[in-house]
């Protein structure tokens, strides 16, 4: 298992390095899910939703490896886009990043919650392996919980 993780805000300049990182991790989830790819739409809807302030850059040793977002409702921390650069995929810094954030969740009396698409049965199983329960389904996701 790598060391710690370093998170800090996510700028302007690190948008190009998370666009390519989740048109690259999603790709495959997305084309199941919706039956094609079309990039240059997934390119334009994820900077649509793209929420700088939430959203947080997740470096090891010293390089960016992936990007996440939170947004904090009421008394749970809601999880959006996790994505760890398909190169460093598989290495345990998803668990490891997945470990602090539970963490601090803990520790702030929040809950953490999720969606994650139903055919996304690698993440799903990566989330059920860190604690998350299925809350709730809808037509092409699974909300997920760590009660905590
Ligand atoms: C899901 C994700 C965040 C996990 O991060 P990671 O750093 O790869 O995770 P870890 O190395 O800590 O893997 C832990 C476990 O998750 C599961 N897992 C992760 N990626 C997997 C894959 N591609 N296929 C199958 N299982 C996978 C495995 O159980 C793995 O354990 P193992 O390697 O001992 O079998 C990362 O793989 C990713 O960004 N995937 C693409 C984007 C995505 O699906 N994001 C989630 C959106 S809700």
């Amino acid at each position: 298992m790598p060391g710690l993780v370093a998170i800090r805000h996510a700028t302007d300049d690190d948008v190009c390095f998370m666009t390519d990182v989740f048109l690259r991790a999603m790709q495959t989830h997305i084309t199941a899910t919706r039956g094609y790819w079309n990039e240059a739409k997934e390119q334009a809807q994820f900077h649509e939703q793209l929420q700088l302030p939430h959203t947080r850059i997740v470096e090891h040793e010293g390089m960016r490896v992936g990007f996440f977002m939170t947004i904090e409702r009421g008394q749970d921390i809601e999880l959006h886009t996790l994505c760890i650069a398909p190169v460093h995929q598989r290495h345990g810094l998803g668990t490891v990043l997945m470990g602090q954030l539970v963490e601090d969740a803990l520790a702030r009396k929040r809950g953490l919650v999720l969606s994650v698409l139903k055919v996304n049965t690698a993440a799903r199983s990566f989330y059920a392996r860190l604690g998350f329960v299925l809350t709730d389904e809808s037509a092409h996701h699974y909300r997920m919980r760590r009660a905590t």
